[in-house]
């Protein structure tokens, strides 16, 4: 282990885990000096409504006690997924107790042995580690490259009882979307079911804040959906909403559901509230996808490596390791927190800075922080 974790700090790769103090929706301390933060997923400043928090609830049970399926199941978990359920239209919702845990446990549930389970190359690691424990044959597909996804579907689908694709619809390194309609155009024509993970994607897109494939329009086509409770929606836990059928299948055989203790009744309390807020946030979704257009338009034109998009991730591209680390450290000393993206968690050639957008930055907060990057980064 020693020797690993010699080569990772030689290799500019070493993770330490940094103890920060959150101060407001976009400020935190990190060694005592407060930095602008740009590293957080909370997009709608959602995490932040403690004077709304059911307090005593929150002082009275500090842990749900057991798994669900045991007496873990309390009547607040129960409404979240009602109101999961009615906020995404769908027949039912079950609940984990993380994201991760939601795509390891989906996945491997549902795609069996004799199965074909296609997966985005860049596809976040719960949804290949999901791949991993499934016994189904696993193929890895280049980066939203719909022609691969076809010929491996031209090559491969007669000779398996059932198809599935695994993808994120917000990728959440690069910041980019999913090209889900032509993927529903291929599932439909190769009897393939598509399960997608909007965990970026949910409160920031779609008209009623349901994720990418509200957007898309393709929310009859595609069946199986997972999302977080940990990121727009501001508290912690995963879900998955689809027909009754998956959610009861999912409440007796994905195994990070049975298995584990649930969230505890406040997280499920205040992620039900925060919920239903999303529908009425159609004003700071216009804002924040408007602010990062802008912010990406002039980032490029001042030399930087950084993709056109209007998703609330936004990546730098960075030559090195050893230079974005270098770069996020200059950030730091210019007062942002910006965090600095390596391998094993990207390919090797696409380190970065990974900015994350809060409707709550200013506008002068992002012109500082363009400037910051032009320093840092050129
Ligand atoms: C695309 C994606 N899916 C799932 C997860 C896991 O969600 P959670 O942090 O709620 O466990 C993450 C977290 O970073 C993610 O980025």
């Amino acid at each position: 282990m020693e020797q690993v974790l010699q080569q990772r700090r030689r290799d500019s790769l070493l993770r330490v885990a940094m103890p920060t103090k959150r101060l407001s929706p976009t400020l935190i301390e990190i060694d005592g000096k407060q930095l602008i933060n740009f590293g957080a997923n909370d997009y709608l400043g959602l995490s932040w409504n403690a004077k709304e928090l059911d307090s005593i609830l929150h002082d009275e049970t500090t842990g749900s006690g057991s798994a669900p399926l045991i007496s873990g199941y309390s009547q607040h978990h129960c409404h979240l997924e009602s109101v999961i359920a009615g906020f995404e239209g769908s027949e039912s919702a079950i609940v984990f107790s993380t994201g991760y845990a939601a795509n390891v446990g989906t996945i491997s549930a549902i795609a069996q042995e004799g199965d074909l389970l296609l997966s985005d190359s860049l596809n976040h690691a719960s949804l290949i580690d999901g791949c991993r424990l499934s016994k189904a044959k696993s193929i890895v597909y280049p980066h939203n490259d719909v022609q691969a996804i076809h010929e491996i579907l031209k090559q491969h689908r007669s000779g398996f009882r059932r198809c599935y694709l695994a993808t994120d619809t917000l990728f959440s390194m690069n910041g980019d979307l999913a090209n889900l309609t032509e993927i529903a155009h291929l599932a439909h024509d190769f009897e393939m079911t598509v399960i997608v993970d909007e965990a970026h994607a949910t409160g920031v897109y779609g008209a009623r804040g349901r994720g990418w494939v509200e957007e898309c329009g393709l929310e009859d086509s595609i069946e199986v959906r997972i999302g977080t409770l940990s990121k727009a929606i501001g508290c912690v836990g995963g879900f998955v909403h689809g027909s009754q059928v998956l959610v009861d299948y999912l409440r007796n055989f994905a195994r990070t559901y049975v298995y584990s203790t649930s969230m505890p009744e406040s997280v499920a309390s205040n992620a039900a509230r925060n919920i239903q807020k999303l529908s009425g946030m159609n004003a700071e979704r216009s804002k924040i996808r408007e602010a990062s257009q802008s912010f990406r338009k002039q980032l490029s034109e001042q030399g930087l490596r950084v993709p056109i998009g209007d998703s609330p991730i936004i990546p730098i591209f960075v030559e090195s390791s050893a230079k974005t680390i270098s770069a996020a450290q200059r950030i730091r000393e210019l007062g942002f927190f910006v965090p600095a993206i390596r391998p094993p968690t990207v390919p090797n050639d696409q380190c970065m800075l990974r900015v994350s957008l809060s409707v709550h930055h200013t506008k002068e907060q992002l012109d500082q922080l363009q400037d910051g990057l032009v320093d840092a980064v050129s």
